[in-house]
């Protein structure tokens, strides 16, 4: 059986990869999965600078998910380069940075340092967090400043390009042509949805940056139909994301139209999850005589 896919010219042994922020940078997870089994480690958002993020509290739990506001909190390239990366670097899995900035220029200056660094796996452009003032968001909601941030980072670096989508946006039609349009070679749908939880008796907001990205598998609806119409939208392979807790999740994700996938909130509660999800995925296609996961992409049968 082959589960290979291929992400512009990487290849990855399997279609599941972990979700940016809910992994570390790998090695907080190394005791308690095996990392090389995945298809690929997605790392915490990192900007040129480190980030402090935002005042506690930054998370809770909601019915079938969670909200965030982490607010980007990272180590900067070099710290990040000192500390992570001696050890990412030995996995023999490829290692997926995810990037952000607060302007195009700086955008491109982190591709083009981690292109220089050797040896990264792709590079995942951030434009999509909801819980930062400055950038973040605000390009992911514009397709004039998406085209100019993957344009930017396409001349910056050789290393392949997923585009991390916003789901806050009418269509996603538009913004995943405008990145792939600017040379990405993926897309990951999608990020989290703003929301917002108060507790009644303190009358307080529950994440003290008051709203944060709802995520988990409250979304998964809501993120199978936005992977659907992205992927009627371009040619690039996606990677589909938002409530993965199992492999009939994932399988549906592929079905809408997704390449690959990636475990997030799930590693929070089962950090073996993404494991379990190769697992079954292969059994599925074993009980179903499908020799390549390939076929799973996109069929889902519409208006038969
Ligand atoms: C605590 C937390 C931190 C996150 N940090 C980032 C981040 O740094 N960069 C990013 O692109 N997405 C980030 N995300 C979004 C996830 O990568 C993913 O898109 C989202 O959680 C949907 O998947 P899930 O429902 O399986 O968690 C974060 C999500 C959570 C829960």
């Amino acid at each position: 059986m082959n589960l290979s896919v291929q992400i512009g010219k990487l290849t990855l042994q399997n279609p599941v990869t972990v979700a940016s922020g809910t992994f570390g940078y790998g090695v907080e997870y190394a005791q308690l999965l095996d990392l090389n089994q995945l298809g690929a480690v997605v790392v915490k958002g990192i900007r040129l600078e480190p980030v402090r993020g935002n005042p506690t509290p930054r998370t809770c739990e909601v019915t079938s998910g969670m909200i965030n506001a982490i607010g980007l909190q990272g180590p900067g390239v070099d710290g990040f380069i000192k500390k992570y990366w001696p050890f990412l670097k030995t996995l023999k899995v490829p290692t997926i940075i995810n990037i952000w900035g607060t302007t195009v220029e700086e955008y491109a200056e982190v591709a083009q340092r981690f292109d220089a660094l050797g040896g990264v796996g792709a590079l995942e452009v951030n434009v999509s967090c909801p819980n930062i003032k400055e950038g973040g968001g605000q390009f992911g909601t514009d397709c004039k400043l998406l085209n100019q941030v993957v344009a930017a980072c396409r001349k910056a670096t050789t290393l392949p390009l997923i585009t991390k989508m916003s789901p806050n946006v009418v269509s996603i039609a538009p913004y995943a042509k405008a990145a792939e349009d600017a040379g990405s070679d993926a897309l990951a749908v999608t990020n989290s949805y703003p929301a917002m939880a108060i507790d009644i008796e303190t009358r307080r907001p529950k994440i003290a940056n008051v709203t944060g990205g709802l995520t988990g598998p409250c979304i998964k609806p809501i993120a199978i139909k936005l992977v659907w119409e992205a992927a009627k939208a371009v040619k690039i392979p996606i990677i589909g994301m938002g409530g993965i807790q199992n492999a009939a999740d994932a399988i549906e994700f592929m079905m809408a139209g997704a390449s690959a996938v990636a475990v997030g909130t799930a590693n929070f509660y089962e950090p073996q999850t993404a494991l379990q999800v190769i697992a079954g995925i292969r059994e599925f296609m074993q009980q179903r005589g499908i020799k390549d996961v390939r076929k799973i992409v996109g069929s889902v049968e519409v208006g038969k």
